[in-house]
């Protein structure tokens, strides 16, 4: 595990945005498992700033999210799919059909978990962005008694939806599921780009590091992978 220090919020989001910036640049096909939430949000402003400099170029890149509430249409505000085209997609240059998430929507949670599980077969990894939840998850793999292999639907924690619940305007339209990607199609990425701020996160992020490997802090595998970049920020990294 690499640790880069940041300074605060916006270092980290301009380190991970070289880093992945850097990827594409000497890989301009790389498929990228790419993250939502507050965290990778000044990722994405860098890397949208690069592209209008001219300096980046996502016509070959394909994306591949990591996990997509369950019930909310693409046209939601909330969806993770409206969240990627809003923070990202519509700012640069990559192509609609190279941009993949799972359907919310779908009828048939196994079939679903199945096709998105064929993408990921079908695309490696070149890097995979992350951020932290609060209770350890990383996608939406929540504390549990195994680490689960493929995309699967996950009932989220009460910290999770407590977490969530500033995105939503009443606690009955946070969605309680989401299709996720499982742990171990997370740990086939070939880097994993893991990027942690805030002193709100120091006590899982020390877990994550130091702690024991345990499906119940779903991150500390993460200390298994022999290609991980932790960028974090002062606050985040407080108690190490
Ligand atoms: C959600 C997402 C995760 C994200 C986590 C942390 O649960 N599914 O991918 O890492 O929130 O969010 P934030 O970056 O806002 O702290």
């Amino acid at each position: 595990m690499r640790i880069i220090r940041a300074k605060d919020y916006d270092d980290m989001s301009r380190i991970a945005a070289n880093i992945i910036a850097a990827q594409i640049t000497l890989k301009p096909d790389s498929v990228l498992g790419l993250a939502t939430g507050g965290t990778p949000v000044g990722t994405y402003k860098e890397l949208i700033k690069k592209y209008n400099e001219g300096v980046l170029d996502f016509s070959e890149v394909r994306s591949v999210n990591l996990d997509e509430y369950k019930g909310l249409p693409k046209e939601n505000a909330q969806s993770y799919d409206y969240f990627m085209k809003v923070n990202l997609f519509n700012h640069v240059n990559i192509k609609e059909e190279n941009c993949y998430i799972p359907n919310g929507m779908a009828e048939d949670d196994d079939a679903e978990c199945h096709r998105y599980d064929e993408i990921l077969e079908r695309f490696p990894r070149d890097l995979q962005l992350l951020g932290l939840g609060l209770n350890g998850h990383i996608g939406f793999n929540e504390p549990n008694d195994h680490f689960s292999k493929g995309t699967n639907l996950i009932q989220l924690t009460q910290s999770t939806i407590e977490a969530n619940s500033r995105f939503f305007d009443s606690y009955e339209a946070i969605p309680k599921y989401a299709f996720t990607m499982g742990i171990k199609s997370i740990m086939q990425a070939r880097k994993i780009l893991l990027c942690v701020s805030g002193k709100h996160k120091a006590p899982i992020l020390r877990d994550l590091i130091h702690g024991p490997i345990t499906p119940q802090v779903p991150a500390s595998i993460l200390q298994l992978h022999n290609d991980v970049i932790i960028v974090a920020d002062e606050d985040a990294l407080s108690l190490m």
